[in-house]
């Protein structure tokens, strides 16, 4: 079995990520969070607001409703261009994107996204692409389809309208530009930032959650002078890089990607890939977007995007450089970089997740070698969970439960024991190292605080 089906295996027994509607056999594409997935993205999602809203001068976050203006997407293009290309196996009637399909086909080698129809039809033929559910290679033509989820309100059938989930949660933000300016007396260069979750109606070979038809992103805008615009895109290009580093990236498992095609409004655009078990995939993108955004939501509304420089009175449509990265795929490249097994020297495996502390899902496990020191182990516990998760257990043997605290990555295990009662100290072991120290309960506040500082 190779690491990513293994990584699968341990978030479904591990309470990490389940399968979406499970007791239904699963809903295609869908994917819950467990009890101890659902902390870590939440950890995740802290770390990335830490370093570009509260660390990041002169950044300001928002929290847009899914549902928008159906014009918001006419203005954004999506109506007209945000199609995918489906093509359906006549055998056994699979829908996949034509793109994904030659992408996966070729192990990456060949980037469907600068190729036409033709030319993907024209490739498909020409290697006998087989269906990857039945093996067949007898394909329909490729077909576009628009890839926004729809629905409608109104209070009677005759009152619908048709209104999108939202593809992007950037419209969000392109559309409270005027509101986060005047309000916050904020002048260029600024930064507006949102999580939230976003809607593709994608057809995808799986892969798990790297590509979900709802998913959440982390999307930050950056409003800019056009003569400034490409330093500032070099900046969040490193600043992409210098963030994943500080969340327990190595360096060497990331890279630049230049975008084959550009957008036909876009000055430059980069992916950071990360190299997954699956291989070299994207992880997040730097767009220079150009005053795009900003003056087709002027021409659409009827509202001025132009800003007027206070100190020399130039007028212009500022520029946006957009940073933009989702926040199950971060999860799960997180779970991958994480991801270890370890030969220890008793010839024994151990698998362990390497999390940042900040990240991990429990900082602590308190673990009573009896059950008799229950009393003193959950007084412990009660102090420690104020100020951290912490989880609890006192079944099986030692060495079984730190086995278990290793597969989901919890930095510290706290023992309690019978010199606990007399001296009020515990044995605190490292996750990593497997060493243990000695200290005093009074101690474990500011020790804990320590290590999981991000
Ligand atoms: N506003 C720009 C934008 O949405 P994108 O490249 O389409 O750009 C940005 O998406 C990021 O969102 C990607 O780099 C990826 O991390 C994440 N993402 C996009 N589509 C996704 C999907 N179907 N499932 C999971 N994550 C996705």
């Amino acid at each position: 079995m190779g690491n990513f089906d293994k990584i699968v295996n341990l978030c479904k027994n591990r309470g990490i990520i389940f399968q979406g509607s499970d007791i239904y056999d699963g809903l295609a594409n869908t994917w819950d969070y467990g009890p101890v997935g659902v902390e870590l993205k939440n950890n995740i999602k802290r770390t990335w607001w830490k370093k570009f809203v509260q660390e990041s001068a002169n950044s300001f976050g928002v929290d847009a409703d899914i549902l928008m203006h159906p014009k918001v997407w006419e203005a954004s293009g999506h109506v007209e261009g945000f199609n995918d290309p489906k093509i359906d196996c006549k055998n056994c009637k699979t829908r996949y994107g034509a793109d994904h399909l030659i992408e996966d086909f070729s192990k990456d080698k060949v980037n469907a996204d600068i190729m036409s129809f033709a030319e993907m039809e024209q490739y498909i033929a020409e290697h006998k692409v087989p269906c990857p559910k039945c093996g067949k290679s007898n394909w329909t033509n490729i077909k576009t389809f628009n890839m926004m989820f729809s629905t409608s309100r109104g209070l009677t059938d005759e009152n619908q309208n048709l209104i999108y989930l939202r593809p992007e949660t950037a419209q969000g933000e392109f559309v409270n530009f005027l509101n986060v300016q005047r309000s916050m007396r904020a002048k260029l260069p600024f930064g507006i930032a949102q999580i939230g979750k976003a809607f593709r109606n994608e057809v995808t070979p799986g892969n798990f959650t790297f590509r979900t038809i709802e998913f959440e992103q982390m999307e930050h805008q950056w409003f800019c002078k056009p003569e400034d615009s490409m330093n500032f895109y070099e900046e969040f290009k490193q600043k992409a890089v210098d963030y994943l580093v500080s969340i327990g990236f190595k360096r060497e498992n990331l890279r630049y990607h230049d975008h084959d095609k550009l957008a036909f409004y876009a000055k430059a655009a980069c992916d950071v890939y990360y190299n997954f078990p699956i291989g070299w995939k994207e992880l997040n993108g730097v767009h220079h977007r150009g005053d795009w955004d900003l003056s087709r939501h002027q021409e659409f509304s009827g509202k001025s995007m132009i800003y007027t420089d206070p100190f020399t009175n130039e007028k212009y449509i500022p520029n946006v450089i957009e940073y933009s990265i989702g926040a199950d795929r971060l999860t799960l490249a997180v779970l991958c970089e994480a991801y270890d097994e370890e030969k220890l020297p008793d010839g024994d495996t151990r698998v362990v997740l390497h999390f940042h502390p900040a990240i991990a899902p429990y900082k602590v496990a308190i673990l009573p070698l009896q059950k008799n020191l229950g009393d003193k182990a959950r007084e412990v516990y009660n102090a420690l969970a104020k100020n951290f998760m912490v989880t609890y257990d006192d079944a099986g043997s030692i060495g079984k439960r730190y086995r278990r605290q290793d597969e989901i990555g919890t930095p510290m295990c706290i023992t309690i024991d019978f010199d606990t009662l007399n001296d009020n100290t515990v044995t605190i072991r490292d996750r990593d190292t497997m060493e243990q120290i000695r200290l005093n309960i009074n101690g474990l506040k500011d020790y804990i605080s320590k290590k999981i500082e991000y």
